[in-house]
């Protein structure tokens, strides 16, 4: 089990080409040889500009969606081959940004993910309960149902996405799961990966935490065993925090 982490920032629609410029020219003064991964997920329209900036940095790109369709009369929308197009490696699919305003189901998310797969894109497929559902004791069936539905359509390739668990409770509201909290619901993810994602998904499929990850609480998230990685909002805004983050993370 030698998973690398993966620490991945969600800029969400934030920044302009000054800014993300000097967002950059700080992350590369202080990133070195990080020991875990790093991608930034940007904007569609700073993918060029970020594609040019990342150029011999180790950080990756990403994009913050995908379309599920490779081309045609889909306005607005951006393909996988489009990104592709500016090297981008990773597409967060299924944010709970996107389901609860964009009105994104499972079967679309389950889509995305593998129109990601289809040009080589590793897809954050995003699950996670909303703080009623916790309340009601249906975290564990929530995120069940919405991984299932990813696993139903990918079958033996699931083992190929990133998984990320990120609780809408504590998504841009500065309340973090606590270490045991998420631990429990990864583990019971990976478990349900070995069941549904074929031979190696358990061991292979990067599960990271999202949801106030902060400077101040990353290592004890990072430090448990099903946790690899975290997805980054707020905190992937500065680059002081996000290093802090990727600083912590193996
Ligand atoms: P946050 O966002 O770190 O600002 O809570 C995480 C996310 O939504 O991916």
């Amino acid at each position: 089990m030698a998973r690398k982490q993966l620490i991945a920032g969600n800029w969400k629609m934030n920044g302009g080409l000054a800014a993300n410029g000097l967002l950059i020219d700080a992350i590369e003064a202080g990133i070195g040889s990080p020991a875990c991964e790093v991608a930034v997920c940007v904007p569609a329209p700073y993918l060029s500009q970020m594609a040019d900036r990342l150029l011999g940095l180790p950080v990756m790109l990403g994009a913050q969606d995908i379309s599920a369709f490779a081309q045609g009369a889909y306005t607005g929308e951006v393909s996988g081959a489009m990104l592709r197009d500016f090297d981008v490696c990773y597409a967060i699919v299924g944010h709970s940004e996107r389901r609860q305003y964009h009105g994104e189901a499972d079967a679309a998310v389950a889509a995305k993910a593998e129109a990601a797969l289809a040009v080589g894109i590793l897809p954050i497929v995003c699950v996670g309960e909303t703080l009623a559902e916790r309340e009601a004791g249906q975290t564990e069936a929530v995120v069940r149902r919405q991984l299932a539905a990813v696993a139903g359509r990918l079958g033996d390739r699931t083992g190929a996405i990133v998984l990320a668990y990120e609780p809408v409770w504590a998504i841009g509201t500065g309340k973090t799961a606590t270490p045991q909290e998420a631990q429990a619901v990864h583990a019971a993810l990976r478990a349900q990966l070995g069941e549904t994602g074929g031979a190696d998904a358990a061991d292979k499929v990067r599960i990271l935490y999202g949801g106030s990850m902060n400077a101040a609480n990353a290592a004890q998230l990072l430090a448990q065993p099903d946790i690899d990685g975290g997805l980054i909002g707020g905190a992937s805004l500065k680059a002081a925090d996000f290093l802090a983050i990727v600083a912590a993370a193996h």
